[in-house]
C-alpha cells in the first residue's frame, strides 16, 4: 500500500484542513505514515502569519530535494496559505523546481486530479485561484486525526483586514457555512462519538453575516446547545469587536457550552489598536471581559498579544502590561510582531527589533506571574475533565481539560480516554493542574 505523510503549520484551522487533504488522500489509496522515508507523497501544509513560520516550512520543503532525488517517483505537494500570497505559487514552483503540485487555499477540491496527474503522467501543477469568494463545497472527505476533540468549520476567511494580517489576503472573504450543514455535522460527530466539538472560523463572531437568512452565532450557539446529550462545545476565535451579550447569555445558561473564551486583544494602547484597525478601544474591552465575568463567573479567558507593532513606544507597551495584569487571562499567546509583504503596516515605521525582544520578555514574565496566581485559585476545587491523552513518558497518568479550558493531569487508565472524570485538584504549576479522581 502506498503512503502519505502531512507536514502541518500553523492554526487548528489547517490542522483540520489537514485532515481533509488525509480524507482525499485515503479515498485515493494511500496510508498514514510519520516516516518520509517511507513516504509515496509528502504535503506541506503551510503557514505565513509570521516570517518563522513561513521560514520553517521554506527549510523543511528546501531539505527534501536530496529524498526527492532518491526517490524520483514520489509526489511532493505544498498547499496553504503561502501558497495564495502575492506571486509565491510560481514562486514556490521556481525555488523548489523538485516540487509536483502547489494548490492555493481555495481549491483543495483539485488536490484528488492534481495527485492522479502527477502520478500517472509526471504533470506538475500551480493550481492557485485568485478568487477571495469561492462557493463552499460540503460533504467533504474528512480523515480525523485526533479523538476526543473533534473540529468543525463554521466559516471560512476574515474580512477584518487588520493592518498586521495575511490572513484576509490568503483566505479570502467571510463565507459562513449554512446553519443546517453545521448542525448536520454537529450530530454526525456525536453519532461518531466525539465528546467535544470546537466550531472554527477567524471570527466566529461574525457568524452568519454573509448569509441573508438571519443566522447568527448567538443562534447557531442555541441550536446546538439544543441538541440533546452529554458533550462539549467550544470555539475560536473571537473578535473582541461583534462579541454580543447574547452569546454571553447563551454560554451562560447552556451547560455544554464550555466557560472558556479566546479573545484576542492584541494590544492594551488604544493608540496602537487604533493603527491595527482592531475597531475596539481597551475600554470597550474590559467592559466585554466584565459582561463575561458577570455572567460566567468561572469563565477561562485567554488571549492573544503583540510587541513590537509598529509605533509602539514604552508607553503603549506599558498600557498592555496593565490589561495583562487587570484582566487576568488564565494563558496568552505572545507574539513579536513581524512584518508581512503586502499589508499596510508593512510601510509603517518599524520598532527596533532589539527594543520588541526586551519587551517580549517582561510581557511574557508578566503573563507567567498571572498565569500562576490563577493556577492556584484552583486548587482543592474539583473540576470535570475530558480525559484526552495519556501522559507520554509518564507511565498511569493521563491528562485532558477542563471545562474552563484548563489542563489537567491525573492517575489514570487509558480507558478512561473520552470520558468525563472529576478530578480533584491538589497542586498547580504554572498553567497546569495536577489532581486525583474524585471518588463517588
Ligand atoms: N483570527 C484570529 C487570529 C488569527 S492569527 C483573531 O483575529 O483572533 C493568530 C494571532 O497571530 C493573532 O491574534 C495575532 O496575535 C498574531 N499575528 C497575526 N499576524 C501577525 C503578524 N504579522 N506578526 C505577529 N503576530 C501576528
Ligand atoms: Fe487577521 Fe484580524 Fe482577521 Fe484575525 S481578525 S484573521 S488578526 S485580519
Ligand atoms: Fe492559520 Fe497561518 Fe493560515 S495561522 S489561517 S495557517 S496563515
Amino acid at each position: 500500500m502506498q503512503k502519505y505523510r502531512i507536514i502541518t503549520y500553523g492554526c487548528q484551522m489547517n490542522l483540520h484542513e489537514s485532515e481533509k487533504i488525509a480524507g482525499i488522500l485515503e479515498y485515493l489509496g494511500y496510508a498514514q505514515t510519520e516516516n518520509t522515508e517511507e513516504a509515496d507523497i509528502v504535503v506541506f501544509n503551510t503557514c505565513c502569519i509570521r516570517d518563522n513560520a513561513e521560514k520553517h516550512a521554506l527549510g523543511n520543503i528546501g531539505a527534501l530535494k536530496k529524498w526527492k532525488m532518491r526517490h524520483p517517483s514520489a509526489i511532493i505537494a505544498v498547499v496553504g496559505c503561502m501558497t495564495q500570497q502575492d506571486g509565491a505559487g510560481n514562486g514556490l514552483r521556481e525555488k523548489f523546481p523538485f516540487v509536483d503540485i502547489v494548490l492555493g487555499t481555495n481549491n483543495l477540491y483539485r488536490l484528488e486530479d492534481a495527485i492522479r496527474q502527477a502520478r500517472e503522467n509526471r504533470v506538475k501543477q500551480v493550481l492557485i485561484d485568485p478568487d477571495p469568494n469561492p462557493p463552499i463545497r460540503e460533504h467533504e472527505r474528512v480523515a480525523r486525526s485526533k479523538r476526543p476533540n473533534a473540529w468543525l468549520n463554521i466559516m471560512y476567511g476574515c474580512n477584518n483586514f487588520c493592518t498586521y494580517c495575511i490572513v484576509p489576503h490568503v483566505r479570502g472573504r467571510e463565507r459562513s457555512r449554512k446553519t443546517a450543514d453545521i448542525l448536520q455535522e454537529f450530530r454526525t460527530l456525536l453519532d461518531q462519538g466525539y465528546p467535544e466539538i470546537t466550531l472554527l472560523g477567524q471570527n466566529v463572531n461574525s457568524y452568519g453575516h454573509d448569509l441573508d437568512d438571519g443566522s447568527n452565532f448567538a443562534h447557531l450557539l442555541e441550536q446546538i446547545a439544543r441538541i440533546p446529550g452529554k458533550f462539549r462545545v467550544r470555539f475560536m476565535s473571537s473578535h473582541p469587536k461583534d462579541l454580543n451579550r447574547d452569546v454571553i447569555d447563551i454560554i451562560a445558561s447552556s451547560p455544554n457550552l464550555c466557560n472558556s473564551i479566546h479573545l484576542p486583544i492584541q494590544s492594551g494602547s488604544n493608540r496602537i489598536l487604533e493603527k491595527m484597525n482592531r475597531r475596539y478601544t481597551r475600554e470597550a474591552y474590559l467592559d466585554i471581559i466584565d459582561a463575561i465575568r458577570a455572567k460566567i463567573p468561572d469563565c477561562g479567558i485567554t488571549t492573544d498579544l503583540m510587541v513590537g507593532f509598529p509605533y509602539e513606544e514604552e508607553r503603549d507597551f506599558e498600557d498592555t502590561l496593565d490589561i495583562v495584569r487587570r484582566v487576568g487571562f488564565s494563558a496568552a499567546f505572545t507574539f513579536i510582531y513581524s512584518v508581512r509583504r503586502g499589508t499596510p503596516a508593512a510601510q509603517m515605521p518599524q520598532v527596533d527589533p532589539q527594543v520588541a525582544k526586551d519587551r517580549i520578555m517582561r510581557l511574557i514574565a508578566e503573563q507567567n506571574r498571572m498565569t500562576k496566581a490563577a493556577s492556584k485559585t484552583y486548587e482543592g476545587k474539583t473540576l470535570e475533565v475530558l480525559c484526552e491523552d495519556i501522559v507520554p513518558k509518564r507511565p498511569g497518568m493521563v491528562c485532558g481539560r477542563s471545562d474552563t479550558g484548563r489542563l489537567v493531569t491525573f492517575e489514570g487508565i487509558p480507558e478512561w480516554i473520552g470520558t468525563f472524570v472529576p478530578v480533584t485538584i491538589q497542586r498547580s504549576q504554572s498553567a497546569s493542574l495536577f489532581g486525583i479522581r474524585k471518588e463517588n
